[in-house]
């Protein structure tokens, strides 16, 4: 699926398919504009720390054709592309994508409006066609740690519709289907309170007609202890420079429960998700959102008026609980400082 992420040159817009509705409706989103971009990145109407990236990347375009007319407009430009770089926390993609286009920038500094637009668009594309055949690779990767008949738990969304296609933990599932694995079937963990587990693992899996069970997230201690599960891949927002891998909120509960269980737990993430600037993941900024999407199931209420809740969105994994790191460049073990530091060497990246 490719479809979730289009730019048109027709509007001069970035369209997304409006995530917050799926699986029951297929609405577009049209970003015209920064306000528009950091709209559809905090309400995750695009979410997943690849599929952030990308849009980021597209955000930027829109930034600098609405500053055009601006007398200061490279001042104003580089304030856009810092609120675009802020608007959610936690996925390092987001800054990655918005520094890439700022380093193009620096290196094209003489540029005029036009010129500056023309020349990101061109790179956006490439960030976008980039993020799909990375993905592919780490799926080709990933395949050479799944069996024959395994079902593997994943939670939350890390497929096509988390990155520009084909997908990080899922493009695992798809990559050891690709490489001819028989038998291979999915748990899609729910996710509370978002639910991109119930709503988009299964939605996308449905559709590429890959077997898929969506099981409440407090059943991974009983599947697991029935030996219903053999393999866990989920993926990451950001990885730290020591493995921990900060993903959706309960990826350390899997964890935990997957080590008790003797079950191998896997996280997928291309390179630009690692942070080598970021010592371990309980640095990590953790994003606390609004209390609604715990309070309320759609537009119903389910809990008391005035009872304060935690909505932290997401969690961090400590390194000795990953059997692997599934990356575009292999498949990195334990000690992860010095596999994370030798993949970066061998891809040429400073
Ligand atoms: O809040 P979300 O839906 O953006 O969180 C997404 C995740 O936690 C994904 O697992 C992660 O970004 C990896 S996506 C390939």
């Amino acid at each position: 699926m490719e479809r979730h992420i289009r730019y048109s040159d027709k509007d001069n817009a970035l369209v997304l398919l409006d995530q917050r509705y799926l699986p029951t409706r297929e609405d577009d989103f049209y970003c015209r504009n920064t306000q528009d971009i950091i709209y559809a990145l905090q309400t995750m109407v695009v979410r997943g720390a690849p599929a952030i990236g990308v849009t980021a990347a597209y955000g930027c375009v829109l930034a600098a054709m609405e500053v055009a007319a601006e007398a200061d407009w490279k001042t104003a430009l580089a304030h856009k592309l810092e609120e675009i770089a802020e608007a959610r926390p936690t996925a390092v993609n987001l800054r990655w994508g918005v520094e890439r286009m700022k380093k193009l920038w620096a290196g094209n500094s003489g540029l005029d409006n036009a010129a500056l637009v023309a020349l990101w668009l061109a790179e956006a594309r490439v960030v976008h066609r980039e993020d799909i055949e990375i993905n592919r690779r780490m799926g080709a990767h990933g395949a050479t740690v799944i069996s024959d008949g395994d079902t593997i738990m994943t939670h939350c969304n890390a497929g096509a519709l988390a990155t520009a296609g084909y997908g990080t933990a899922l493009g695992v599932v798809r990559g050891a289907i690709d490489a001819g694995r028989k038998g291979i079937t999915v748990i899609a963990n729910e996710t509370r309170p978002f639910l991109q587990g119930a709503r988009l693992t299964a939605y996308e899996l449905k559709e590429d007609d890959i077997p898929v069970t969506v099981a409440c997230d407090n059943a991974c201690g009983l599947l697991m202890r029935r030996g219903m599960v053999q393999k866990v891949v989920v993926g990451a927002d950001r990885v730290a420079a020591n493995g921990d891998a900060v993903n959706k909120i309960g990826t350390y509960s899997v964890a935990l429960l997957a080590r008790e269980h003797g079950v191998p737990f896997y996280v997928a993430a291309p390179l630009s998700t690692i942070d080598r600037n970021m010592p371990d993941g309980d640095s990590t900024p953790i994003e606390d959102r609004t209390p609604r999407e715990v309070t309320h199931v759609g537009e119903t209420q389910i809990t008391p008026d005035g009872v304060p809740v935690y909505n932290f969105a997401f969690d961090a994994t400590p390194s000795e609980l990953i059997a692997g790191i599934i990356t575009e460049v292999g498949v990195l073990r334990a000690p992860y400082k010095e596999s994370i530091a030798k993949a970066f060497k061998e891809a040429g990246i400073e």
